[in-house]
């Protein structure tokens, strides 16, 4: 008969270097949850990773430009009041003239904008220290630009590739159904492409951020199930080979 290696035929050195392995990268995948949350959370202005932040990243808020987008949400406050406010959305939708900039834009970013959005304050922010350098906030937000995609994606393709291989080369010598395994092992891979096909889509179709999430989750699900199964059949489980 057929004999497939399983945990019970490996060494105690070879269920460390595994267990250490899934252990580390378990980890780090905590980490790239946080970064994502980090990355995408404050994007609507509101606190919290939300379908909306992940819609604003992939698809942009489209009816909005960054400028307006600003002022409506998280800069706000440091306007005086709501005519400053109404006085800007005007001068974008009036096509962002340079005259009007100079007459009625300048005189109010100068004296509630500038402090911070200089070179002089330090912070890596939009200058407002010229027409252009604003003008280049007011055209419509479309979300995450298609070489900035192209560049995740192909880190992402081939990084995860490589820890879901070397996850599921472990995770195969665990004793369990094997239709339950057969999935489990190749799953991952196609929500891996189906996840990020669904950035690009989602640049088109916005209620695609949903599928970006439910791929992203089942991604996560199926990782953990490798993880944590592996790490149970190695020390915990007694094999039931012999019977076999
Ligand atoms: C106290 C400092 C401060 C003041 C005053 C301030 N900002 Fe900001 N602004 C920031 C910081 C910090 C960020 C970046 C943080 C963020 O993106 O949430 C930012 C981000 C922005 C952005 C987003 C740029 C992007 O990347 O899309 C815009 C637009 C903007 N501010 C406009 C304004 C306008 C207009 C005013 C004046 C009414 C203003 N800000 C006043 C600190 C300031």
């Amino acid at each position: 008969m057929l004999h497939f290696r399983r945990f019970s035929d490996t060494s105690v050195s070879e269920k460390l270097l595994d267990s250490m392995f899934l252990i580390t990268i378990g980890i780090g995948y905590l980490f790239a949850l946080l970064n994502l949350y980090y990355t995408d959370q404050g994007r609507d202005g509101e606190p919290g990773l939300s379908v909306k932040d992940v819609t604003l990243a992939y698809y942009g808020s489209h009816n909005q430009t960054r400028l307006g987008a600003a002022i409506n949400g998280p800069m706000e406050p440091n306007l005086p009041n709501a005519a400053a406010k109404t006085t800007i959305l005007d001068w974008i939708q009036h096509g962002a003239t340079k005259e009007e900039f100079e007459a009625k834009v300048k005189p109010i970013m100068q004296s509630n904008c500038v402090m911070c959005h200089s070179a002089a304050s330090g912070m890596s922010i939009p200058h407002f220290d010229s027409y252009e350098h604003v003008l280049e906030l007011t055209a419509t937000d479309t979300g995450a630009t298609i070489p900035a995609l192209v560049r995740v994606s192909h880190i992402h393709l081939f990084g995860i590739a490589f820890i879901l291989f070397l996850i599921g080369r472990i995770f195969l010598l665990c004793e369990l159904p094997v239709l339950f395994k057969r999935v489990v092992v190749a799953a991952p891979f196609a929500f891996l492409i189906l996840d990020i096909s669904s950035w690009y889509i989602t640049k088109l179709i916005p209620q695609f951020a949903y599928v970006v999430i439910a791929m992203g989750a089942f991604v996560g699900i199926t990782f953990a199930i490798q993880i944590f199964t592996s790490l149970y059949q190695m020390w915990l489980y007694k094999s039931n080979n012999e019977q076999e």
